[in-house]
């Protein structure tokens, strides 16, 4: 997809309810809009996710961040999605470019997730971790379970955040089995399978 299509994509329509001038139940409307949003945020801190560095470089500057929100989407052909927060300061480099790397962490990377969520941004991020440029030409995490090298094939916009839709091109997996880095309720931990 191009840049100028890119730039060219109507914004997200309003669903809220409460914005409707013709609403007579304003109040009402927005502390049900606000209590669904705080029940789902409840409901969605109770999914475990594998937790992810998105990685890119744009003009020569690395940007990256932490992700929940990834998830494949067919393997014919291989695909992903990663939903993006459009306020992140990783967004425009990941839009921009057309190409991103999800890099899937271990148990190990706990304080890696925690770095890539907040300041500083940009290529200073890149000090944390064992980065370097993977034959996609992507910063590549090095002892990563798995380096996954995507372009941009589409991207969906919807309410604050955008689903890059990523068609993979270049893998990078760890020959070891690796123990995954997973996000529940706020806090980070790992898996273990149930024994029969
Ligand atoms: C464990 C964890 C998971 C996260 N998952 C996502 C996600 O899936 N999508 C997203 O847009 N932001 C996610 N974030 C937030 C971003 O990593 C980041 O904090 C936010 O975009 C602000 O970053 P900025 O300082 O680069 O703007 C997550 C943060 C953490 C700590």
């Amino acid at each position: 997809m191009s840049e100028a299509e890119l730039q060219a994509r109507p914004a997200a329509a309003d669903t809220n309810d409460a914005n409707d001038a013709n609403d007579t139940n304003d109040t009402n409307d927005a502390n049900d809009t606000e209590e669904l949003t705080t029940s789902f945020r409840q409901a969605m801190r109770r999914l475990a996710g594998g937790v992810a560095l998105v990685s890119t470089v744009h003009d020569g500057v690395r940007h990256g961040m932490t992700v929940t929100a990834v998830t494949s989407l067919t393997m014919d052909p291989p695909a992903l999605v990663v939903s993006v927060n459009r306020h992140a300061s990783a967004f425009e480099a990941l839009v921009m470019s057309g190409r991103f790397c999800v890099n899937l962490l271990t148990q190990q990377h706990a304080d890696l997730a925690v770095a890539f969520s907040r300041k500083p941004d940009g290529d200073a991020r890149f000090v944390n971790g064992a980065w370097r440029t993977g034959e996609s030409g992507l910063p590549t995490l090095d002892g990563s379970v798995a380096s996954i090298a995507c372009r941009l094939h589409d991207l969906v916009e919807f309410g604050t955040h955008a689903i890059l839709i990523g068609a993979v091109e270049h893998l990078e997996i760890e020959p070891q089995p690796m123990a995954p880095l997973v996000y529940l309720s706020g806090q980070f931990g790992g898996f273990w399978p149930l024994t029969a």
